[in-house]
């Protein structure tokens, strides 16, 4: 009989128990862990780089990158002087407090110095996901006017600089093509390795992320240099960290797992971060955690059942002993992942519960409680949870409803992008209480069991994605009249895309018009967001009074197809 509670593994955390269940716990209390502190200057590259330099940790790796070609080291020092020639670069070229930049880069260190280059110099960096496609760039910098971009010339050819016109200058990793590039790594070894630091406020811009909803573009969350007190925290209560630690976390940055768990929260803490350049591959991964020597690794629950799918005997080919704690994040953890973490690697997967919103995690399975699978955990401390009905009514343990966050906290986001109403949306009850879009219920311990979400939101791979973007796309194919799109369960994604669609007259389906259809969105938009199944329709359901289509309905129907 398997447990249906996996108490803490004692010895194999660091954190004391006592301490995190401090009921007087005010996130005032961290602020004496920053430098800010005492000197009032804040900035979120000093506290992630230059600080542990100061501290007498220079000489201590921050940095190591795996893949297939290269291997590459950077410690703290270098790291500092590296982001600084490429500040002043920045500068140089007129970047300042406020404005935006964005970095479209693969998985590398370079990527990492080009986020905190921006951040020194006072701006807002927008992360972008590497696979991208043109549209999905274009739409994200034209929505803020983005004047900077640092990339590469081979991500430049998705970049289509005569559709974002607000762009002024690009910054390339190799070399510079046209007037307006700039080779920013030629250009930063000429540069001074010190820069002064622009000082900003706590609530001033840090990052920007687009991020998906039911209805409408991808909006742009801005966060705050503020985040850093709970990202801190939370890497010392969830991430575990402490100071010999490897710490590997799998996303990329243009995702915010990628920006905040892969970038800051680690750096926060002065810990050996882990890069990994290149696609999932089981083999490539196990490869990783041994050869780097892991001990805290952060990925998600499709990584994980595409692992355990790949079976425990090439697991077994890989000394995986460093590893002492794992953590899972972005989708729905089943207890079937976490029995086999438990039985084949010997330890626990802690799921974490956060959004793109809410800046950091909020709901955890700390790795001094018990965890019940099934359940994402409880909110940390400094954090109150409850779910509400239709009216706004809190509900007892076990009735579903909408999560609700009590407001505030010190990583909640500080805008979205010139939208004040969407900003107002997540607060549909009053200002009491923070809306996430997700329904759940709690048990008499308090723990939050993930029931779903509210609104139409797909989430495939852990992977936001918005029905009505990929339904715009899809309309644009001249083969489609209308379409909706929903997320159809699937073993190992989650849920994948399930386009339904009427065709244009004149159009008949087949596989091949299926596969440009794909490639169609694919190619505009990102693979992910493509369609992995396409069913045509002689109508498509919509409500009698604004016609709109009606995913619900199609979700039934999908639902229906896979139970008869
Ligand atoms: C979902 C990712 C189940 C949820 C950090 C949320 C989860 C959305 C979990 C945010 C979890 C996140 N279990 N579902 N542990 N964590 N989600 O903005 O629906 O990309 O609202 O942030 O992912 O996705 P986002």
């Amino acid at each position: 009989m398997r447990k249906t509670v996996l108490d803490p593994q004692p010895g194999s955390y660091n954190i004391q128990n006592e301490w995190i269940e401090d009921e007087a716990f005010e996130w005032e209390d961290v602020h004496r862990h920053f430098s800010w502190y005492e000197t009032g200057k804040v900035n979120m590259a000093y506290e992630c780089v230059d600080r542990h330099v100061e501290d007498g940790k220079g000489d201590k790796i921050a940095l190591t990158y795996f893949s297939d070609e290269e291997r590459l080291t950077y410690t703290f020092s270098e790291l500092q002087q590296e982001i600084n020639q490429w500040a002043n670069v920045l500068k140089r070229h007129g970047v300042k407090k406020g404005d935006f930049v964005f970095v479209f880069l693969p998985k590398h260190p370079q990527g990492y110095i080009a986020m905190f280059a921006a951040i020194k110099v006072g701006a807002i960096v927008g992360p972008l996901f590497e696979a991208f496609m043109e549209e999905a760039v274009k739409d994200r910098i034209n929505d803020c006017e983005g004047q900077y971009l640092i990339t590469n010339q081979t991500f430049m050819e998705r970049v289509h600089q005569k559709e974002i016109p607000s762009l002024r200058y690009i910054f390339t990793t190799d070399e510079a093509k046209a007037d307006n590039e700039i080779p920013i790594v030629k250009e930063a070894e000429q540069e001074e390795v010190t820069v002064d630091v622009e000082w900003v406020d706590l609530d001033d811009g840090l990052n920007i992320h687009y991020t998906s909803g039911s209805t409408g573009k991808p909006k742009g969350i801005i966060h705050a240099h503020r985040n850093m007190i709970q990202q801190y925290q939370t890497g010392r209560w969830v991430l575990d960290l402490k100071d010999d630690d490897v710490y590997w976390c799998t996303a990329h940055p243009g995702w915010v797992t990628g920006t905040v768990y892969g970038v800051f929260a680690p750096l926060l803490n002065g810990v050996t971060t882990v890069i990994h350049g290149g696609r999932f591959s089981a083999e490539a991964w196990y490869d990783v955690l041994e050869t780097a020597q892991v001990s805290v690794w952060y990925s998600a629950p499709t990584a994980f059942r595409m692992l355990k799918a790949k079976g425990e005997d090439l697991q077994n080919r890989y000394d995986l002993s460093a590893l002492r704690h794992i953590l899972s994040v972005g989708e729905p953890l089943n207890p079937e992942v976490i029995y086999w973490g438990y039985e084949s690697l010997g330890l626990r997967i802690h799921d974490t519960w956060w959004m793109t919103e809410t800046g950091a995690q909020l709901i955890a399975n700390l790795p001094t409680r018990p965890i019940k699978p099934g359940s994402m955990g409880r909110p940390i401390p400094g954090i109150e949870v409850a779910v509400l009905d239709e009216d706004g009514e809190k509900l007892p343990p076990y009735e579903t409803g909408h999560l609700a966050i009590k407001h505030s906290w010190p990583s909640i986001m500080k805008e979205v992008w010139k939208n004040p109403e969407k900003y107002q949306s997540y607060f549909p009850y009053g200002e009491e209480w923070y809306i996430a879009g997700d329904l759940a219920y709690l048990d008499e311990d308090g723990y939050v069991f993930f029931q779903g979400r509210s609104d139409d939101m797909i989430n495939s791979s852990g992977e936001r994605i918005g029905p009505f973007e990929v339904e715009s796309k899809l309309i644009e194919h001249p083969a489609v009249q209308e379409a909706g799109v929903i997320g159809k369960p699937d073993q190992v994604r989650g849920e994948i895309v399930k386009a339904f669609i009427t065709l244009g007259d004149g159009y008949s389906f087949n596989d091949e018009l299926q596969e440009e259809i794909r490639l169609f969105v694919k190619g505009k938009l990102a693979a992910h967001a493509a369609p992995r199944e396409i069913e045509v329709l002689d109508e498509l359901p919509k409500t009698q009074i604004s016609g709109k289509v009606l995913r619900r309905e199609l979700k039934k129907r999908e639902s229906a197809a896979i139970t008869s």
